[in-house]
Order: C-alpha cells, then sequence, then structure tokens
C-alpha cells in the first residue's frame, strides 16, 4: 500500500514536513481549500508554494475548490504528480481534466460520501486517480464514515468493469485501524494520525 501524508493538521508544517521527508512516505498530500467550495481556507499559493523548500517528496495535490482553473497552473509548477479535482463541480471537468493533463500531470477525480459513484462514469477515460472521500471535506481529524468500505469496493468493481487501470486513492479518518477496511485501495491518505504523533515513520509503516 502506498501512503500520502496531509499535513493539514499540522500546527509546524515546516518542522513536520522536513520530519516526513526523513521517512519512506510516498506523497505529501496537499489540500486545497477555497473557503466556497468549503467552509475552511488554507493558505494562498504564495505561502504554499515554499513547500518545495522541506520536502523532496513528489506532491498529491487535492483541490477542493470551486475554480479549479485557477489553482492547476499553479500547482503545476510544483513537483506534482497527481491534481485531484472533485465530481461535484459545477465547473465544466473535462476542461478541468485536460488542463492537468496539458501540463502532463496525473489526473485525479474525487468523490464525496454522498454522491453517487455513477457519477465518475463519464470521466473515467481521462482520470488516473479516483480519491475515494471517507469523510466529508473539510478538516483534518473526522472518524472515518463506515459506509466508505463498500464504497470503494464499488468504485474498484466501476473500473474493472470498464477496464480502467485508475489508482484508488481514500482520504479522511484513516489509521491503523481503518485502514484494514480499505484493501482495495492502491494509496491511502493519512493526516491527523501521522502528523499528530511521536513516531512519523511507525504510523506510515503500519498504514502499509
Ligand atoms: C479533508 C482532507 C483530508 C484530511 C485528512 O478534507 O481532504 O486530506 O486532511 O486528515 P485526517 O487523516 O486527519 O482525516
Ligand atoms: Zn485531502
Amino acid at each position: 500500500m502506498k501512503v500520502s501524508a496531509s499535513f493539514l493538521s499540522s500546527k509546524n508544517p515546516a518542522v513536520d514536513l522536513t520530519k516526513l521527508n526523513d521517512t519512506d512516505v510516498d506523497y505529501i498530500h496537499v489540500d486545497i481549500m477555497d473557503g466556497k467550495f468549503v467552509p475552511n481556507k488554507t493558505m494562498p499559493f504564495s505561502e504554499m508554494k515554499n513547500i518545495y523548500k522541506y520536502t523532496s517528496k513528489r506532491l498529491d495535490v487535492h483541490l477542493m475548490v470551486e475554480n479549479p482553473k485557477e489553482y492547476i497552473p499553479l500547482y503545476a509548477e510544483l513537483n506534482t504528480e497527481y491534481i485531484t479535482i472533485h465530481v461535484e463541480l459545477e465547473e465544466d471537468i473535462m476542461e478541468c481534466l485536460e488542463l492537468i493533463k496539458s501540463y502532463s500531470i496525473k489526473a485525479g477525480l474525487s468523490i464525496k460520501p454522498n454522491t453517487k459513484v455513477s457519477e465518475l462514469i463519464p470521466y473515467l477515460p481521462y482520470i488516473d486517480m479516483v480519491l475515494v472521500m471517507s469523510v466529508e471535506p473539510g478538516a483534518g481529524g473526522q472518524a472515518f464514515i463506515e459506509e466508505s468500505e463498500e464504497r470503494i469496493k464499488e468504485v474498484r468493481a466501476l473500473l474493472n468493469s470498464y477496464n480502467i487501470p485508475a489508482v484508488i486513492n481514500v482520504d479522511g479518518g484513516i489509521n491503523g485501524d481503518t485502514v484494514k477496511r480499505c484493501s482495495e485501495c492502491d494509496i491511502v491518505t493519512a493526516g491527523s494520525y501521522i502528523v499528530n504523533s511521536d513516531n512519523f515513520q511507525d504510523k506510515i509503516s503500519s498504514l502499509r
């Protein structure tokens, strides 16, 4: 299992990112919130881009914003492997996915806990990752929604039935117990479980 570490709940991102750089974590999960798609707001790009000073890990960027087209060109400049947008957006999703691809970056599509998995169908040929939200997006430290286990299986079945090689990532409430319900995933994203601990590597190893 690959692990992506979110530093959304970190009290000191510079210190925690430096510590994460010394682990074998696969990706740094960068949560971006605009105060519109979700109520919370994260720091502006002018500050967020300094992340390169503290990590040489590839970035897994999760855009929880109403207007991804404003953000995609900015985050495409960084050491980014995936940029993920939400299937619930009012925006033209295909245009956003094409914009991500135009930078040779892998495109992800995220789905909130109450959105029908079938909403993903029109975009399946164009995506490299499905990010299954196992909490309502907007904040770290929430409890894993139990139904997510079934939803992950549903997404896996959908990808198989359309013969789509996209990976599945799960985000929200992941810890040493809840990860057991995510065995169908290729990547797990964990925030508070890692950054609120005193041994990042132990927690990361427990998720693999
Ligand atoms: C929630 C974010 C998650 C969050 C995960 O909106 O997308 O990435 O930071 O944090 P934990 O692991 O604490 O739920
Ligand atoms: Zn996230």
